[in-house]
């Protein structure tokens, strides 16, 4: 039997998607599969943290403008046939990173036409309006888009969106002694849902391999700790 066949397609800013993806992978190698994992690198160097209160704010209004940050060219690989392609990203200002938006614009037709696309999304919290403009991206390129995986960083509000802007500031708000430490301890998702993300990939590849359709969700979305 013909091994079934998966891309993996990413960006990451702030290594969150990547430490996801790296425990989905685990999962996913449980069944028997041929994975290429193709991770987007921008032409200018994006770096993380931004730096400064003011380059934030500067960089939250562009992304929330679908700003593109072009990216290298891809392994042709990425435009072969696949079982199943997830592109893979964080959110930014309610929209996909500017990475994959430029290259959704420069190779979406030749990646995504006729393949069953999953989304896979690191976020704070707010995931939807992402996703479905994704979809809609997705679509006009010929795809088919399925249910997507769904990340949120499991901190309380209003602590995670003021410590996600402070940690993109450059401030660390989870170090040192100050009191806000205490409510938020951690920038990211935890390692809880690294080990959540690879049962999810075992899952997943299960699925592929027994040629289940992936029209209905087979997680929750976001993803719950006791999957
Ligand atoms: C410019 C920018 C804008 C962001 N906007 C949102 C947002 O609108 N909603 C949200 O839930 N998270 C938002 N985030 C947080 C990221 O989605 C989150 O930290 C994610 O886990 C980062 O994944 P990565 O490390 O793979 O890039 C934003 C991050 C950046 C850098």
């Amino acid at each position: 039997m013909n091994k079934k066949r998966i891309l993996i397609l990413s960006y990451s800013f702030s290594s969150q998607t990547r430490n996801l993806l790296g425990g989905l992978i685990d999962g996913l190698r449980q069944s028997e599969m041929e994975i290429h994992w193709e991770q987007l690198s921008p032409l200018e160097e994006l770096r993380f943290p931004i730096g400064t209160i003011w380059s934030t704010i500067i960089m939250m209004l562009q992304t929330f403008l679908r700003k593109r940050y072009p990216v290298r060219t891809i392994n042709p690989v990425c435009f072969e046939p696949y079982d199943l392609v997830i592109l893979a990203g964080p959110t930014w200002s309610y929209n996909p990173s500017g990475p994959i938006l430029s290259l959704i614009d420069r190779d979406g037709k030749l990646v995504f036409a006729g393949k069953e696309v999953m989304p896979f999304i690191s976020c704070r919290g707010y995931w939807r309006v992402h996703y479905f403009g994704l979809k809609q991206l997705l679509k006009q390129c010929g795809a088919k888009v399925v249910a997507p995986i769904v990340f949120s960083h499991p901190t309380p509000e209003p602590w995670r969106t003021i410590g996600v802007f402070l940690k993109l500031a450059g401030k660390a708000p989870e170090t040192g002694s100050s009191w806000f430490r205490r409510f938020y301890p951690k920038y990211g998702h935890s390692r809880q849902q690294v080990e959540n993300s690879r049962k999810v990939g075992k899952k997943l590849g299960e699925c592929l391999e027994s040629g289940m359709p992936f029209d209905k969700p087979l997680f929750s979305t976001p993803v719950k700790s006791e999957e």
